[in-house]
């Protein structure tokens, strides 16, 4: 089934004084204008008195500290398209002007770079002016901040914009690394018969950032590593590694698969969850003294299939870690007979995912080793190993959202059903463990997947232990 949804043919973006605008957006849109696919005009709001050349210089400014290859041509095009509209979002002439400032425009895409709290008031005003009419909306995450705010929020959402006309960013789903993760699963055969209980005896995932809460103190201490970035982008990794095959190549059949798998997931208990805090977070500006904000979490997920269930899926993701890194390993169980001397290699056999900062995937396989003896060493077989992409994930975004297409945001029932995984243990409220800077987390992480082996730290040999539970 292909849809055909309106291009858009205006961009606006509210939050355009902002950091996300500064950073990701503009920059992003520069390295559009430079591959000659940005075709709309863009239009800044925020709430202060701001020139059009203002806002240029301010994208400017952004472009060259976050933008690759800075060139006053391509700067010069995108500066032609580029116009201010002070917005106070709760003004309601403010918004009549902004559609006449859209002109023609039929399409226009609305970027709400800003935060949730203002998402309702600015949504209704873009109903009541006009402006609402033929167009389709972004938001960025944090889509709520429990299972009841998210279900607020899209609701907010829905009484204007139709479902296909939302755009939830993920940045992750914008990830060449991730989209390479999904390609590799369906476009090879020999993955499908072994990827199930019956051949996969774990999966984990660690994402590890080596940096802190730099200057984000405010905002992280209200979210939490859980909030940040498991209820979302380690959601979709398990996703893609974990779904079955989509029924048909379209965008909402990638979707369908994934809420199928999100359905099937039980949601956290207690003992499922480490929580830590790295020693110096509370601090740090913004954060609260007696903060229980975890900037660590451990955990287990149970998936209630068919295809996985025994099978356990670790996720450790963390700030203030060794490395900056994000990798999954799958592992497979033994072979069921033993035919040599040292039982059949050291190894059992895995697949490694380096999502971050490359894109690598490898096979651990066993070899014997040369000499006179039938016993085998751990080989790892290097499948990709491709770079970095020059194209950013928001960039990616971008374009997708500007020609209507869903397939790399999350749907409605993608957001619902993962909240529904996390709020319990963020309801719960589990004890928060001291770690040190620098380390990889509290020991309870360690004791949490040790019936199943150890967690194997990104950017170093996997360690495999010979028990079999
Ligand atoms: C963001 C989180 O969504 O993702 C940040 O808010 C995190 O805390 C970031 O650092 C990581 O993204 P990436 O693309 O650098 O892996």
């Amino acid at each position: 089934m292909t849809i055909t949804r309106p291009t858009s043919d205006a961009l606006v973006l509210f939050g355009a004084t902002g950091d996300l605008a500064h950073r990701k957006i503009f920059p992003s849109l520069y390295a559009m204008e430079r591959r000659g696919v940005l075709n709309v005009p863009v239009i800044g709001c925020a709430r202060k008195d701001m020139t059009d050349a203002a806002m240029v210089e301010r994208a400017r400014d952004g472009i060259e500290q976050f933008g690759h290859d800075f060139d006053e041509g391509t700067f010069k095009r995108l500066a032609d398209r580029i116009h201010y509209a002070r917005v106070d979002y709760a003004e309601p002439d403010c918004f009549k002007k902004l559609r006449d400032t859209l002109g023609d425009a039929k399409h226009p895409l609305f970027y709400l770079a800003i935060p949730p709290s203002m998402f309702e008031g600015v949504v209704e005003q873009l109903q009541a002016s006009g402006c609402a009419e033929g167009a389709a909306v972004v938001v960025e995450k944090p889509f709520g901040r429990d299972l009841s705010t998210a279900l607020e929020l899209n609701e907010v959402l829905h009484r204007v914009f139709q479902e296909d006309r939302i755009f939830r960013i993920d940045h992750y789903l914008g990830k060449e690394a991730l989209l390479n993760l999904q390609y590799f699963r369906f476009a090879n055969r020999f993955l499908e018969p072994i990827w199930n209980r019956e051949h996969v005896r774990s999966v984990q995932i660690t994402m590890a950032e080596d940096i802190g809460v730099e200057g984000r103190g405010g905002f992280y201490d209200e979210a939490g590593a859980i909030r940040d970035v498991v209820q979302n982008h380690m959601m979709q990794v398990v996703a893609l590694l974990a779904m079955d095959p989509p029924a048909a190549a379209d965008e909402e059949s990638l979707r369908d698969a994934k809420v199928r798998l999100f359905r099937s997931m039980l949601p956290f208990r207690e003992e499922d969850v480490v929580r830590g805090q790295f020693a110096g977070y509370r601090d740090k500006p913004g954060v609260a003294a007696d903060s229980t904000t975890e900037t660590f979490a451990a955990m287990r997920l149970r998936i209630d299939s068919w295809r996985w269930a025994g099978v356990p899926f670790f996720i450790r993701v963390g700030k203030n870690l060794p490395v900056t890194a994000t990798e999954v390993t799958v592992e497979m169980h033994r072979p069921p007979q033993r035919l040599f001397p040292d039982g059949g290699g050291p190894a059992r056999n895995y697949f490694r995912f380096q999502l971050k900062p490359s894109t690598v995937i490898t096979i651990g396989a066993s070899a014997k080793t040369p000499g006179d003896r039938m016993i085998g060493e751990q080989m790892e077989m290097v499948a990709v190993h491709r770079q970095p992409s020059e194209m950013e994930a928001y960039e990616r975004l971008i374009g997708e959202a500007l020609v209507g297409d869903t397939g790399l945001f999350a749907r409605v029932d993608e957001v619902e059903s993962t909240w529904r995984l996390v709020d319990p243990i963020l309801q719960a409220n589990t004890p928060i463990q001291d770690y040190e800077p620098g380390t990889w987390g509290p020991a309870a992480a360690d004791t949490l997947i040790e019936r199943y082996g150890v967690w194997h730290d990104p950017l170093s040999p996997v360690r495999l232990c010979p028990v079999t539970p």
